[in-house]
């Protein structure tokens, strides 16, 4: 399925956990045509180990430098056009910098706390700073303004599915 000119423009999606950052990166690259890489997935398969075993075993600040590192090698997979990020890797200043020294647009996915936790906690997926809601609301709040820097933000409504995020985005960007 192809639906929208490809200009070539390389995107970045960030926003909290549980936003839908990754299904938003598949639908987006199916109406584009193109590759799309998921930091989480890139970072387990270059580590050989899980996000949570890192995080549990080794701390976050060394896992923020092992997803740093993985961020430089994801970003020069050249034909990785969209780039689904963690939650937390926009929040980094470092990243932040590669991300645009390397010519990404950031987008920010922007949703109520409500909904995400909601999404989190409907997930399989194994987040191990949501493990419990205060501590999820805090890094919430703490996060806003720092996802604010991205250079798009698009509203997500419960009631939108990733297929109608995805063809918003690909509207205001790739059109
Ligand atoms: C994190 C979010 C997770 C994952 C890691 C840390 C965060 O990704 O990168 O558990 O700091 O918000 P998702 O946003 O895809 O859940």
């Amino acid at each position: 399925m192809r639906l929208f000119t490809n200009n070539g423009k390389r995107v970045a999606l960030t926003g909290f956990m549980g936003v839908g950052k990754s299904s938003v990166a598949r639908h987006l690259a199916l109406f584009l045509g193109c590759e799309r890489l998921d930091l989480d997935a890139f970072i387990e398969e270059q580590e050989g180990r899980k996000i949570p075993e890192i995080i549990d075993s080794d701390g976050l600040p060394t896992y923020r430098a092992v997803e740093t590192r993985n961020l430089e090698r994801a970003l020069q997979v050249a034909n990785a056009q969209i780039l689904s990020l963690g939650g937390g890797t926009w929040t980094e200043e470092k990243n932040r910098s590669l991300i645009r020294e390397n010519g990404l647009t950031s987008i920010w996915l922007e949703s109520t706390f409500q909904h995400c936790w909601q999404n989190i906690r409907m997930s399989k997926k194994e987040r191990p700073l949501a493990r419990n809601k205060p501590a999820a609301r805090k890094l919430f709040d703490e996060r806003q303004r720092l996802y604010a820097l991205a250079d798009w933000h698009f509203i997500i409504k419960p009631e939108f599915t990733s297929y109608d995020i995805a063809m918003q985005v690909a509207d205001q960007i790739f059109s």
